[in-house]
């Protein structure tokens, strides 16, 4: 297979961490609300297959603070819509002049599929069950904005593991540090292979337990149609598993709430937890724009 496109971001799990460690004091540096002409002239397609509020508007905004152009296009009223195949769309943007591409796909591999055929970079924006790297960038980011340090922090997720390519590039990131992680959910959306993800992962059947002395916990969302593929009635799952402020005192006093988006408030947890002193969860946005920041600028030589 060909190589991915220098400047590429397809996954967190074949990152060194030092790299990782260089985006995010990159990230540290970059200030949205003081733009920066560091990519003026440049060109940014966001192609999104998939629904997405918070990378593609981030992304958007990362760009636009950088003095780049973004241009958007979404599977629904282009041409992938009469047919045109994943890497002809790609030729494509290519042809019309992108200098980097940020793809989100229903399909594990497609930015990689994309970026081993371009010569531009390719930003992985969310793949299938695959990953979500910058959303574990900014997750990082966002942890070391209240912890010292990735070594040793306990690390509760919650949820829907299975599908989750947030929560495999959380676990890809976290265990390069050192972090301890406990997973827990339903068996049908924690199998066993899980644990084949990193090593010393754990894995409890009780949200107690997986809460138990956490420094942070990252509630995932839960999809109503994957939960009826389960034995589990969404009553069921609500009672064992919604993050709820009993459940919250059980984690460390000062244990930061985290969660992806979009929540479902109600379901994967309740309001009090959605908008109690501990939710980072809209700090977790917010610390997306300098982190995708920081990524467009390495993946467009400008990284200094
Ligand atoms: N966390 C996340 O990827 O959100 P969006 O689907 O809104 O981009």
């Amino acid at each position: 297979m060909n190589k991915a496109a220098p400047g590429s971001l397809l996954g967190i799990e074949h990152l060194e961490a030092s790299e990782i460690l260089r985006l995010l004091a990159l990230a540290r540096r970059m200030n949205p609300r003081k733009p920066r002409p560091l990519l003026r002239g440049k060109r940014v397609l966001l192609l999104f297959y998939e629904a997405s509020t918070r990378t593609r508007s981030s992304f958007e905004i990362a760009a636009k603070s950088m003095g780049a152009m973004t241009t958007l296009v979404l599977s629904s009223g282009s041409s992938i819509e009469k047919g045109e195949s994943l890497l002809d769309t790609g030729y494509t943007l290519q042809a019309v002049g992108a200098d980097v591409m940020v793809i989100r796909h229903p399909n594990a591999g497609a930015p990689l599929l994309m970026a081993t055929h371009l010569d531009i970079p390719v930003i992985n924006a969310g793949d299938g069950m695959h990953e979500h790297p910058t959303q574990a960038l900014l997750d990082a980011y966002t942890i070391l904005r209240h912890r010292k340090t990735l070594k040793s922090l306990q690390m509760a997720i919650v949820g829907d593991i299975y599908h989750s390519r947030v929560a495999r590039s959380a676990i890809h990131l976290l265990s390069k540090f050192g972090a301890r992680i406990t997973l827990c959910g339903p068996s049908e959306f924690l199998p066993e292979v899980a644990t084949s993800l990193a090593p010393g992962l754990h894995i409890t059947r009780t949200v107690e337990e997986a809460v138990r002395g956490a420094d942070a916990i990252m509630v995932l969302r839960v999809q109503k149609e994957r939960l009826a593929g389960t034995k589990l009635r969404l009553q069921d799952y609500i009672s064992r598993y919604q993050m709820t402020m009993a459940r919250m005192k059980l984690a460390k006093r000062d244990a930061i709430l985290m969660h992806p988006g979009p929540i479902i408030r109600g379901l994967e947890l309740t309001w009090e937890v959605a908008d109690c002193p501990q939710s980072v969860i809209v700090e977790e946005v917010h610390n997306g724009v300098p982190v995708r920041m920081a990524v467009l600028a390495k993946a467009l030589g400008k990284a200094r």
